[in-house]
């Protein structure tokens, strides 16, 4: 029988490509984005290959409706098998230069709203029995990036929360993963200067969908380099860090 999986954020960046790489794969799909128009679109192209895709209107930072819409979704799909919180939003923001409320709305979309949809799937899959919620953290999370503080903050605290979550459903038939990924070819990241071993999108997004197959605890995207450069990061000086 078809696994199920449900992405927020599903209509751009990596979570369309991992839609994508799912359809291919035999998956059912519960696809939810902010824009009705996209995920229309997006059902239209990946029908051809998912035995069955489902798209629901999904802002993650309206929180009370994030476990609205995973209900209905789950009871559409007969279940649930994986649920991805990959909506994010990555905008450079320099403290004291008037951004405050683009920081709240990273703050809520990357970290409240992800928090929102873990307690949501954590609900359903002890109903279930079963099940897998998947949250993508950074490379940024690894240090406090410059011009990109809230971001990292977001990150490096999501990262804590899903520690923390593995612990708590331990023996429970339920695995938590956390994707790191690097520089991964998307909206988030093209006005950077700098995107170092950048990957496109069709590539990390299938490793990103191998390692969540493998029901890895925590990896970084792609694998290699990152897990060294992420060691070499965490020895590297402030001096040096400032000039990123
Ligand atoms: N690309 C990378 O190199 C990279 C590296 C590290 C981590 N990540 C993380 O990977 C995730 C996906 O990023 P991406 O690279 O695919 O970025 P992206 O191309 O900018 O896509 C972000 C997605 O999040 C959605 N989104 C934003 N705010 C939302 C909200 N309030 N509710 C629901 N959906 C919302 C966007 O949908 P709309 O069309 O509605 O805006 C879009 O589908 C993010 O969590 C990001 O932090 C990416």
């Amino acid at each position: 029988m078809s696994k199920s999986v449900l992405i927020t954020g599903a209509t751009r960046g990596l979570g369309q490509g991992m839609a994508r790489h799912f359809a291919q794969r035999g998956y059912k799909l519960a696809l939810t984005a902010r824009k009705q128009e996209d995920l229309i679109e997006l059902k239209t192209e990946l029908e051809a290959s998912s035995p069955q895709v489902i798209i629901c209107e999904l802002d993650v930072s309206q929180f009370d409706r994030v476990p609205v819409v995973l209900r209905e979704a789950a009871a559409a799909l007969g279940g649930l098998d994986i649920v991805v919180a990959n909506a994010g939003l990555g905008e450079p923001a320099r403290a004291g230069e008037g951004k405050f409320q683009q920081m709240a709305q990273m703050i809520d979309v990357n970290l409240t709203g992800a928090i929102a949809t873990a307690d949501a799937a954590i609900e359903l899959f002890r109903e279930q029995g079963r099940g897998q919620f998947v949250g993508i953290t950074s490379v940024a999370a690894v240090r406090g990036m410059p011009n990109s503080g809230v971001y990292s903050a977001t990150k490096a605290a999501l990262g804590k929360y899903l520690e923390a979550l593995r612990c708590e459903v331990h023996g429970q038939n339920i695995v938590v993963t956390e994707l790191a990924p690097g520089y991964i070819d998307t909206d988030i990241n093209r006005a950077l200067a700098s995107r170092p071993f950048l990957v496109t999108a069709a590539a990390g997004t299938r490793v990103m969908v191998d390692l969540i197959e493998k029901q890895v605890s925590f990896r970084y995207v792609p694998p290699w380099p990152w897990t060294l450069v992420a060691q070499a990061m965490k020895l590297m000086p402030s001096a040096l860090l400032r000039k990123m």
